[in-house]
């Protein structure tokens, strides 16, 4: 029967440009909750035989890591071949350690449900930073696909001669490779996390920046502390402005305000989570992985 797409919820757009992207069949889907927040999930229209690859963007986390693992029963059950799992933003890898005894690392429990259940996971730019791979903790084939061509480009049409600064020593991966691609000067800065919303970067060369247009690369905006923390630096150093760019824009209650009252420009994301801010398409590059296989 060959490849079938289906996207769950909020991802059912991007499940559609994704099948547009790669002229393959899409599958319709509904995702929906019960009063009392339990998931209800369909999938519609006949699997049996597919390689199926069902396009859910773990955001938030809990409601969509369970759609897509009662999906993935449900589609093995109406006799799919294979079932894929598309996560445009893999959720639940930043607890990657026990910081504080007795903390429970929920990077592996969530790896290891989704292992359980799929032949396969594609996602792109994936929270890796102590582990270096999704080897480390998913058991089964999985690709983690870049968006720094989508970034570059939008970059190369949107701000003229930039400046990239990446907010912690981990950005180092994501902002050396945009900058190559558009041939801008980087800086990486260093961070220090006291908690979830307290956070300071420090190190930013006030003489790179002065007077250029700074661009924040960021692979996650989640309360927004650390990219407006950065923006506020640059501006107070002498930046004619400062911008944002996120992978993924979680944007928790709050965040747009903090990154607006530090002066952004402007706050622009992918659309690996579907949200306002969202400019950069990354559906083909995930059409394209989806062409050549995930092994
Ligand atoms: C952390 O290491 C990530 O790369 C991001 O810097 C972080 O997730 C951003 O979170 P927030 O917006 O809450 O500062």
């Amino acid at each position: 029967m060959g490849i079938l797409i289906t996207g769950l919820g909020r991802s059912a757009p991007l499940a559609g440009l994704i099948a547009r992207a790669g002229g393959f069949r899409l599958a319709p889907a509904t995702e929906q909750q019960f009063p009392d927040g339990e998931q209800y999930i369909r999938l519609r229209g006949s699997l049996r035989g597919a390689d199926l690859y069902i396009v859910n963007s773990l955001f938030p986390p809990n409601d969509e890591v369970m759609a897509a693992l009662i999906a993935a029963d449900a589609a093995r059950s109406l006799g799919a071949r294979k079932v894929f799992l598309v996560a445009p933003y893999l959720a639940y890898m930043r607890q990657d350690k026990r910081f504080k005894p007795g903390e429970a690392v929920s990077s592996r429990t969530v790896a290891a449900l989704i292992s359980e259940r799929f032949d396969g996971l594609l996602t792109v730019d994936p929270h890796l930073h102590r582990y270096k791979s999704l080897r480390e903790v998913y058991s089964i084939p999985a690709v983690a696909l870049h968006a720094d061509e989508a970034i570059a480009a939008w970059v190369k049409r949107s701000v003229k001669q930039p400046v990239l600064v990446g907010p912690d020593s981990e950005s180092r991966q994501w902002v050396s490779r945009v900058a190559k691609l558009c041939g801008a000067p980087f800086t990486v800065m260093r961070k220090q996390r006291f908690s979830s919303t307290s956070v300071q970067s420090s190190g930013l060369d006030a003489k790179l920046v002065k007077g250029r247009d700074v661009l924040v690369l960021d692979d996650i905006i989640s309360s927004g502390h650390t990219m407006a923390g950065v923006i506020r630096q640059a501006l107070e150093l002498g930046a004619a402005g400062a911008s944002g760019v996120g992978v993924h824009g979680l944007f928790a209650p709050g965040a747009r305000k903090l990154l607006k009252l530090a002066g952004a420009s402007h706050v622009v994301t992918s659309n690996t989570v579907p949200n306002g801010a969202a400019r950069i398409d990354v559906t083909p590059w995930i059409a394209q992985a989806i062409k050549e296989g995930i092994a």
